[in-house]
């Protein structure tokens, strides 16, 4: 499919491919749980995940949350407003279904989120011609274990091959061992240490960049 097709159809293409753990899905009292695209309407939600899982709101450092909070709100509304081609916000979506809400199933509650972007290399740049670029990964406290993030991954990967971009990098800082396991565990691999003077003097930890390559048959999508 060209890449100026992409639309829903492809959406449900590309997340045709995601999971969910079929306890989620089925057991009784436990929400129904969805990877989809994220919407302006989201905004609050996805800035409450985001500020709450890379800031910290406790500590001396606490009366910066409120403005920290504030830029990730702009700057994503701008990206979510904008429909920019080549990217993607998407959410993790579980249902209450206890409570009223948007659906006919109950209300949503976004507990995880990650964007994805279409990149071209520079003539300088090692890494691939095209390749997509993965961000903001969070998943909010009380959901984290369960899979949600290596999902999101997943739902990243298959909308790279709609957009037939094999090459998918991101970057994690050294000192975050979590994320680190998920994405080795996921595949990713170190292609990429950036050094620098607040490095060597320890004042700050190396932004490692990962590379995964995914192909078309791995994920058993065929256009
Ligand atoms: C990193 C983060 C996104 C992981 O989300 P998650 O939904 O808990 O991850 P998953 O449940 O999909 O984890 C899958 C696997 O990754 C590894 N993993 C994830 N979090 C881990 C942690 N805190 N410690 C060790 N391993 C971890 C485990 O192998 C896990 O499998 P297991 O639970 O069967 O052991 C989440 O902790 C988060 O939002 N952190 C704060 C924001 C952040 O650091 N984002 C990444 C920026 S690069």
């Amino acid at each position: 499919m060209a890449e100026s097709t992409f639309n829903r159809f492809s959406w449900v293409k590309a997340l045709a491919g995601v999971r969910h753990p079929a306890e989620w899905a089925s057991t009784a009292g436990q929400p129904t749980v969805q990877v989809r695209l994220a919407r302006l309407g989201d905004l609050e939600q996805l800035t409450e995940v985001l500020a709450s899982s890379f800031y910290d709101r406790t500590g001396w450092l606490a009366w910066l949350y409120p403005l920290m909070r504030l830029g990730i709100q702009e700057d994503l509304k701008q990206r979510l407003k904008t429909e920019r081609h080549g990217y993607a916000c998407l959410a993790v979506v579980a249902l209450d279904s206890t409570a009223p809400g948007e659906t006919s199933l109950g209300r949503e509650i976004i507990v995880g989120t990650v964007e994805i972007a279409q990149r071209q290399s520079w003539p300088w740049q090692a890494t691939s011609a095209r390749y997509v670029y993965i961000s903001n990964l969070a998943v909010i406290q009380p959901w984290r274990r369960r899979g949600f993030a290596a999902q999101l991954l997943a739902a990243c990967e298959s909308l790279a091959l709609t957009w037939r971009i094999e090459h998918l990098y991101l970057h994690v800082m050294e000192d975050n061992p979590g994320a680190r396991q998920l994405y080795h565990r996921v595949g990713f691999e170190v292609f990429q240490s950036e050094e620098g003077m607040a490095v060597w003097l320890g004042l700050q930890p190396r932004r490692l960049l990962l590379q995964k390559r995914v192909s078309a048959s791995s994920q058993g999508l065929q256009s």
